[in-house]
């Protein structure tokens, strides 16, 4: 089977960001993640960034060192969780990569995670994200 690699991590967003910036990066990374088959979910919130991604490791890396480390719209970037797995957490969550705008579509992935018990990093994530989904 092919491994999947997935990066997963937290970032303060540049405080001088506005909603119209933060909804325009959510757009274009919705964009970009489906044409690049990228799976996973990018949050919001208390002015800090999640993000979790899922796809081709060459891609992936690419976009992670490349792109997204040297985006000045965050810093501080806390890589979570950095690796290869056998089956994605994300790929059967509506099949797209999501961003997440309100407290139900969290409450959803929260679900999700949940219900996925047998993939290690689930329970990890599912924790990680309470914050995000109390607060939101
Ligand atoms: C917190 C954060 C997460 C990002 N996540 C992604 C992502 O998952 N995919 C993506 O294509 N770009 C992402 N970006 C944007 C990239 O840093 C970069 O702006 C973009 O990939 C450039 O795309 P382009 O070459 O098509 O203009 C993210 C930026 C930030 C600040």
């Amino acid at each position: 089977m092919n491994k999947i690699h997935t990066i997963c991590y937290v970032s303060k967003a540049n405080p001088n960001l506005t909603n119209e910036e933060i909804n325009d990066l959510f757009r274009h990374t919705e964009k970009n993640n489906r044409l690049n088959n990228v799976n996973g979910i990018l949050l919001h919130s208390l002015g800090n960034f999640f993000q979790v991604l899922e796809g081709e490791e060459k891609y992936i890396t690419n976009i992670y060192e490349k792109q997204i480390l040297e985006d000045s719209r965050h810093s501080n970037v806390f890589e979570i969780y950095k690796g290869n797995i056998s089956k994605p957490v994300f790929s059967n969550y509506l099949s797209h990569f999501q961003t997440i705008t309100t407290s139900i579509q969290l409450d959803k992935i929260r679900d999700y995670l949940e219900s996925n018990e047998k993939i290690p990093i689930s329970d990890k994530l599912s924790r990680l994200l309470r914050p995000f989904i109390i607060f939101d």
